[in-house]
């Protein structure tokens, strides 16, 4: 990462300390998910809700470095419109595609594919999201869903559905607030 993406994510944490509706990732969680985007070599990146452009800035960094872009969708403008001007600040405002709107309404608009989506916005439609995706996720795509253990009760049909999927392999993660890893399996 360039000490210019660096530096705006140590800002941007500082400004995150003084609101309440950041909901952002923890650090260690957001650089778990830049590291799995960077060993990937994921190209086509989607997050549900942007909020700040916390996690956006490390997910957008990786996939920048890999040659690759970010769609991210969030169903408040302010907050897309205040995740533009960190990306902007970082230097990654080029490789980054803002939506406002609600995630069910963008996400069946987007052509994909993808290779890498962060599942991070209303708990209770993961399943929605990720069934209208699934056409749309590359073999061995990444779907991280975040907050299987901070919302236990609201991921947990969630995570029984997945899990019994065919077509994806996935394991709970305990980082930051729990997530749960589902990799996409081709039709071999
Ligand atoms: C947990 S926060 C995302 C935090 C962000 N991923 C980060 O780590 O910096 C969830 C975001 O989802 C947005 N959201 C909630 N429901 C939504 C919906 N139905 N459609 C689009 N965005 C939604 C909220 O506005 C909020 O900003």
């Amino acid at each position: 990462m360039n000490q210019r993406v660096a530096d705006t994510i140590g800002r941007l944490e500082g400004f995150i300390a003084t609101v309440d509706d950041a909901l952002a990732l923890s650090p260690e969680a957001a650089a778990f998910v830049h590291s799995l985007i960077f060993a990937s070599g994921a190209r086509r990146g989607l997050e549900i809700g942007t909020s700040y452009g916390y996690s956006g800035l490390w997910m957008a960094s990786a996939l920048s470095e890999n040659g690759g872009t970010l769609v991210t969708v969030d169903h408040d403008p302010r907050k897309t419109e205040a995740a533009r001007g960190w990306f902007e600040s970082a230097g990654l405002g080029a490789c980054v595609e803002l939506r406002t709107g609600l995630a069910g309404d963008v996400l069946a608009s987007l052509d994909g594919p993808f290779d890498f989506v962060l599942n991070d916005a209303d708990k209770n439609n993961c399943i929605h999201y990720v069934e209208l995706l699934e056409d749309k996720l590359e073999e061995r795509a990444v779907v991280l869903t975040d907050n299987t253990i901070s919302h236990v009760a609201d991921l947990d049909a969630f995570v029984k559905w997945i899990r019994q999927r065919r077509d994806f392999r996935s394991v709970g993660v305990s980082i930051g607030s729990g997530m749960e890893l589902s990799v996409k399996l081709g039709s071999s």
